[in-house]
């Protein structure tokens, strides 16, 4: 079988590529990246030999032609991917996630290609934090953030491709990812990273927002259960029921790095920021029989420490631009 894989120099298709080297010996996978800031070449360097590489833009419709019209699947991460960059400036979140979307809709649509469209929660909206409820498949969009927006009009430009044109597609909503390989500018590893290099880390607000973690391992795994056994034109959301407030977080990076638990700073708040993420996957988990391998956020972040420890040759040249650009915007504040 033949995978296009698109953005997979980021840090969740680094990690489908890996994977599925390691385990899907008869895929054969390209990889189509612009390599923007968030790419990176390094993260698949243990696999170079065995995949394709094409560097080049989603939204790019000749190259997208060529390439899907030599392929089997298609598997759609690559995306503008952050929210506090989406604030600044949203023109490429527009360019990337709905154009880019668009190109390679038609194009799956003109070969007959089976597609897999790789989304977030965050199309949902946010919740209250003492609300029980969770995001299901049938919760109404409701985004609030350029990022997020855009997110959410592509799964809406691929429910219409599949009803208006029966494009082959599914569609997965995952919660907060966390692993090897993301980027510095995102929460987990901006704070591991600080703490390694002994700065302080930074919650924003309060602290008592929530994101529903799951290990990067997990969200790949249950795409490829999509792949396998889901039915064309449907949506599942993926999540591991990892609730927990950044403040727990930051902590317990901390105490796990054996710092003083209480040794952080918080900042400003951003703008529109979304209380609480939680993910109901039961759909994933009865109908598919998916299950997440990583129970324990605990232990799971212990082991992404343990890699950023280890990997800091391939951290350490992103992370003083990326602060850079955090501290034209950022103050400390008292909460
Ligand atoms: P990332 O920012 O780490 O990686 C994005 C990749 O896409 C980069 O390699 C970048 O170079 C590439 N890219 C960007 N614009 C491109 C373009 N125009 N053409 C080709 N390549 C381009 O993002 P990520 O965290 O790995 O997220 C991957 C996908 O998963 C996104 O669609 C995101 O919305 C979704 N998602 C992310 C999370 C999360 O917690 N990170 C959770 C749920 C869903
Ligand atoms: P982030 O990793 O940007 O993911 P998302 O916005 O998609 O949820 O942020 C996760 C949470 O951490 C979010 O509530 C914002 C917060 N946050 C901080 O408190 N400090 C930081 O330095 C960053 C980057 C995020």
């Amino acid at each position: 079988m033949r995978v296009l894989v698109t953005g997979g120099a980021g840090f969740i298709g680094a990690n489908f590529v890996h994977q599925t080297v390691a385990e899907r010996p008869d895929v054969a996978v390209t990889v189509l990246d612009k390599l923007t800031y968030a790419g990176n070449l390094d993260s698949l360097d243990p696999v170079k030999d065995k995949i394709t590489f094409v560097h080049g833009d989603v939204a790019d419709t000749a190259l997208v032609d060529r390439l899907v019209a030599d392929t089997d699947l298609v598997v759609h991460f690559a995306a503008e991917s952050h929210n506090d960059n989406s604030l600044h400036d949203p023109s490429p979140f527009v360019q990337t996630n709905l154009i880019g979307t668009f190109a390679l809709l038609e194009a799956v649509r003109k070969y007959d290609v089976r597609y897999h469209h790789i989304s977030t929660d965050e199309v949902y909206g946010d919740l209250a934090l003492d609300d029980p409820a969770k995001f299901t498949e049938a919760t109404a969009y409701n985004p609030s953030s350029p990022y997020s927006s855009t997110k959410a009009g592509s799964d809406l430009l691929v429910r219409a491709w599949v009803r208006s044109f029966g494009v082959r597609a599914t569609i997965s909503n995952c919660s907060n990812n966390y692993g090897p390989y993301q980027h510095v500018e995102k929460f987990i590893p901006r704070q591991i990273t600080n703490v390694l290099l002994g700065v302080r880390p930074k919650l924003y607000g309060s602290g008592t927002n929530v994101r529903d973690w799951i290990h990067v391992d997990d969200h790949n795994r249950a795409v490829w259960t999509i792949i396998d056994k889901g039915t064309i034109g449907e949506t599942y959301l993926i999540g591991a029921d990892g609730e927990t407030d950044n403040r727990t977080v930051v902590e317990t990076v901390l105490e796990l790095c054996g710092k003083d638990p209480s040794d952080f700073d918080f900042v400003t708040d951003r703008p529109g920021h979304d209380l609480r993420y939680a993910i109901d996957a039961t759909r994933l988990r009865t109908e598919l029989g998916w299950q997440p391998v990583y129970q324990d956020f605990r232990s799971g972040l212990q082991a992404t420490i343990d890699w950023y420890r280890a990997n800091e040759a391939w951290w350490r040249p992103h992370k003083d631009a990326t602060e850079v650009a955090y501290s034209r915007t950022e103050q400390l504040i008292q909460p």
